[in-house]
């Protein structure tokens, strides 16, 4: 029976996923906990179910990625260690994908190194919306044996159409084109996208397309948002512009600090966001496209 491995912290979504994988795939899956201490200084004890199956899953959504990392490259060998022969990463959320070039001499392209780990570590990734950029594929950045990018695109697209019927749907940065276009297909909605330059980590501009916008509803839709600052940049200029309404749908929703409160305060209404990082803007679970994803990549 093939097995599912979570992180206590990350119950309920490994719960959520079980219960998908268990309403569409046979043989049934089992769920099981790896047990941590944290030793005084800082260091952590694993373990592992002692005679794991072998294939074996493991769930880690991977914000807030450092410290998961180090407990992904402990727990991966030691699975395979104890009698795993097939090992899957469940990363809904997928860190370091943004640093993909080196953009001053010295500078680590941290999505090669932070992808050459998992590709020694794993033999399967599925992960959800990675922000491939410069780089075309998933197994490219990543390079393991089965490598599959789901897109919450069009589930989040049809949100935005139920929520919000006949809405703009705006990327806020040319990066964000792919994912617009995806949702706009998906729900038959019209959409566009706007220019960002970026000149710090909480300084950004953004241009808006030339499309009319004064009193019509419009949803920002992105990857992710984390400092909120692109999401806000853009929201202040569809209001100056005369948008009737902005909300924000996101695959994931880091938000760090006082990003809801600066998206907000730049006159965005909703946000909606999957549950690939557990936020209360969640809207959309992400367990049943995981699930098929999975189920078909341990029968093949
Ligand atoms: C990068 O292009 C991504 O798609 C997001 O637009 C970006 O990471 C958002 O960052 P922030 O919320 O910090 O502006």
């Amino acid at each position: 029976m093939p097995l599912l491995l979570a992180f206590d912290d990350e119950a309920a979504p490994a719960q959520r996923l079980l219960a998908a994988l268990n309403a569409a795939a046979a043989p049934p899956w089992t769920l099981a906990f790896v047990q941590r201490h944290r030793f005084p200084d800082g260091e952590w004890r694993l373990r592992l179910p002692p005679e794991p199956p072998a294939e074996v899953a493991l769930y880690r959504s991977l914000h807030q990625p450092n410290e998961k990392l180090v407990e992904l490259l402990l727990a991966a060998p030691a699975a395979r260690e104890l009698g795993a022969r097939r090992l899957w990463l469940v990363a809904p959320y997928l860190a370091y994908m943004r640093q993909d070039a080196a953009f001053t001499p010295g500078e680590v392209v941290s999505q090669r190194h932070v992808g050459r780990w998992l590709a020694a570590a794993f033999d399967g990734l599925i992960t959800v919306d990675p922000h491939l950029h410069r780089v075309a594929t998933l197994a490219e950045a990543v390079p393991v044996a089965q490598a599959h990018a789901l897109s919450a695109a069009p589930l989040l697209g049809a949100l935005a159409a139920q929520r919000r019927p006949g809405a703009l749907l705006l990327g806020p940065d040319e990066e964000s084109a792919q994912w617009v276009q995806q949702a706009g297909r998906a729900a038959g909605l019209e959409t566009a996208v706007a220019r960002k330059v970026r000149r710090g980590d909480r300084e950004v501009e953004v241009e808006l397309p030339a499309r009319e916008v004064r009193g019509r509803a419009v949803v920002i839709l992105d990857d992710m948002a984390s400092t909120g600052r692109t999401v806000a940049r853009a929201a202040a200029a569809l209001r100056a512009a005369g948008a009737a309404s902005v909300d924000v749908a996101v695959t994931h929703a880091l938000f760090v600090g006082d990003a809801l409160a600066a998206m907000q305060a730049a006159g965005v209404g909703e946000v909606w966001s999957t549950d690939s990082v557990p936020h209360a803007s969640n809207a959309v679970a992400l367990a049943p496209l995981l699930a098929g994803a999975l189920a078909r990549g341990a029968a093949a």
